[in-house]
């Protein structure tokens, strides 16, 4: 305008109209060169606040450093025993050095500034698990109001230990604590609190049609807490204060349903079967390898899902080992009480076991082996031993052989086979006494078991 003004003064009033319409569409169009203006205005402004400044200095003898905390997303990383969290930092501060008065310049009430260019309070992450690595307070850029807040709000991913407790794996929880306050300074120069005792939690959830909520992890946050935690040493009067976000997650992984414990319960139920076998099946022994097979594959694959934890041993492998130890124990009862029913046998019971077998089958449900005993009379069980032993030739001890397991196959009872029949007794014994043990020991597992059931 004042080219315009010198040019009425100076030259033709053409020229100032030409000259007035070619600026006209420039300042028409005002939204650019405002802004440009205010550019400037911003640039000077932000010179003449830095005029002197010292980004090391704090901007007070104790600056007091607010904080919230926004949760993005969360993740545990299992092998690591971490917690990973997405996060925005709200963290905010006084620095009287960057006040301003908004009228003297064009109204501008905050300004923008490079991370670096201002001070900003040390803070780190006191149980980070990835000592070492660069910052994770990333260069995001500060806000000054004119009234001297700074407002710095990193996204973050914070990653930090916490030690996993997996022996109710799959129903496990964890406390995890994020410890967060000044690296270098106590609580006099940098004086950390909190905005809120919740810490606001934006995790997207995918909720499907059919009402399940669907989330990117296997784990479900529950709550979270922040306080401040000021602790002092005897060395030194000066309070050390850090800001404390507990983080409560427990695995929601509808999957291992499926997976790890309904095979698991189908395991217990074929290791039950097995014991339902009659006593001196050769197939139990079969049966009892392929249980052992299938366990072993088992725990195998649970080990592997579920993180190696040295510490101490998950419930469900727990449960698994124990399994396996009681099919290779009914593998051993079935191997010796076979070879009782199928063993050539000279002589009967010792009478001293075979009177309270006799009593104590009859408790056990066993009364039909009994009466298959009870068939031949005492006496004539004991002439027959006393013939048997008499005149032991090959031939009747074929017989012997060959009427027990004929016996067992269900077919009619051969005289001469009533000691065979003693110890067919004793061993539907072993195995009534090894199915009622098994029968506790699985029920008793089951209860104390259910918590990962
Ligand atoms: C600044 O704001 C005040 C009040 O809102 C207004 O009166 C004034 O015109 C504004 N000044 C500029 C340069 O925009
Ligand atoms: C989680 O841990 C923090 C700090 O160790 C503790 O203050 C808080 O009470 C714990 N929360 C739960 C639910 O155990
Ligand atoms: C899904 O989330 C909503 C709100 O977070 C909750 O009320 C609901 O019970 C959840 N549904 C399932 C199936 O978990
Ligand atoms: C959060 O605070 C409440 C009440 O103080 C407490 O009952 C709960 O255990 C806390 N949770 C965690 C994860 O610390």
């Amino acid at each position: 305008m004042d080219t315009c003004k010198k040019g009425v003064a100076f030259t033709v009033p053409t020229v100032c109209a030409i000259l007035l319409i070619l600026l006209l569409p420039a300042s028409g169009s005002g939204f650019e060169t405002g802004t440009e203006a205010q550019a400037e205005t911003e640039t000077e402004l932000r010179r003449q606040l830095l005029i002197n400044y010292d980004r090391t200095a704090r901007p007070a003898a104790t600056t007091a450093v607010r904080f919230r905390i926004t949760l993005k997303h969360f993740d545990m990383i299992e092998e690591e025993q971490a917690l990973m969290v997405d996060s925005w930092i709200v963290n905010e501060w006084f620095d009287p050095r960057l006040v301003w008065v908004a009228k003297d310049h064009k109204n501008i009430s905050k300004l923008a500034f490079p991370y670096n260019m201002i001070w900003k309070p040390d803070l780190d992450v006191y149980n980070s698990a990835k000592v070492g690595e660069p910052p994770s307070f990333s260069d995001t850029l500060l806000i000054v109001f004119n009234n001297g807040r700074v407002l710095f709000v990193p996204p973050m991913r914070l990653q930090f230990s916490c030690v996993m407790d997996l022996t109710y794996w799959p129903h496990d929880s964890h406390n995890c604590t994020l410890i967060i306050g000044s690296w270098v300074h106590d609580g006099f120069a940098i004086d950390p609190q909190i905005m809120d005792d919740k810490p606001e939690i934006d995790i997207p959830v995918l909720v499907t049609e059919s009402g399940r909520n669907l989330t990117r992890g296997s784990w479900e946050l529950v709550e979270a807490n922040m306080t401040r935690d000021v602790q002092r040493y005897e060395c030194c009067p000066e309070p050390y204060v850090t800001i404390r976000v507990s983080i409560l997650v427990t695995r929601n992984a509808p999957a291992y349903a499926w997976t790890v414990k309904l095979p698991a319960v189908g395991l217990s139920i074929l290791t039950f079967v097995l014991f339902l076998l009659p006593p001196c099946a050769g197939e139990k022994i079969i049966f009892g390898g392929l249980c052992l097979i299938l366990d072993v594959l088992f725990l195998a694959y649970t080990s592997n899902v579920i993180t190696h934890a040295p510490s101490h041993t998950p419930l469900i492998i727990e449960l698994v080992c124990e399994q396996l130890l009681l099919v290779v124990g009914s593998v051993v009862v079935a191997a010796v009480s076979t070879r009782l029913a199928r063993d050539p046998h000279t002589s009967g019971l010792p009478s001293c076991l075979k009177r309270p077998l006799i009593c104590l089958s009859t408790c056990l449900c066993l009364n039909n082996y009994k009466s298959l005993v009870g068939l031949v009379s005492w006496e004539v069980s004991q002439a027959h031993q006393s013939y048997s032993r008499a005149a032991k030739t090959e031939e009747q001890l074929e017989l012997g052989e060959n009427g027990a397991s004929h016996l067992y196959c269900g077919g009619g009872v051969d005289f001469t086979t009533t000691c065979g029949l003693d110890w067919l007794l004793l061993a539907a014994f072993i195995d009534r006494v090894s199915l009622i043990v098994f029968v506790i020991i699985f029920v008793g597992n089951m209860l104390a078991f259910k918590v990962v059931l």
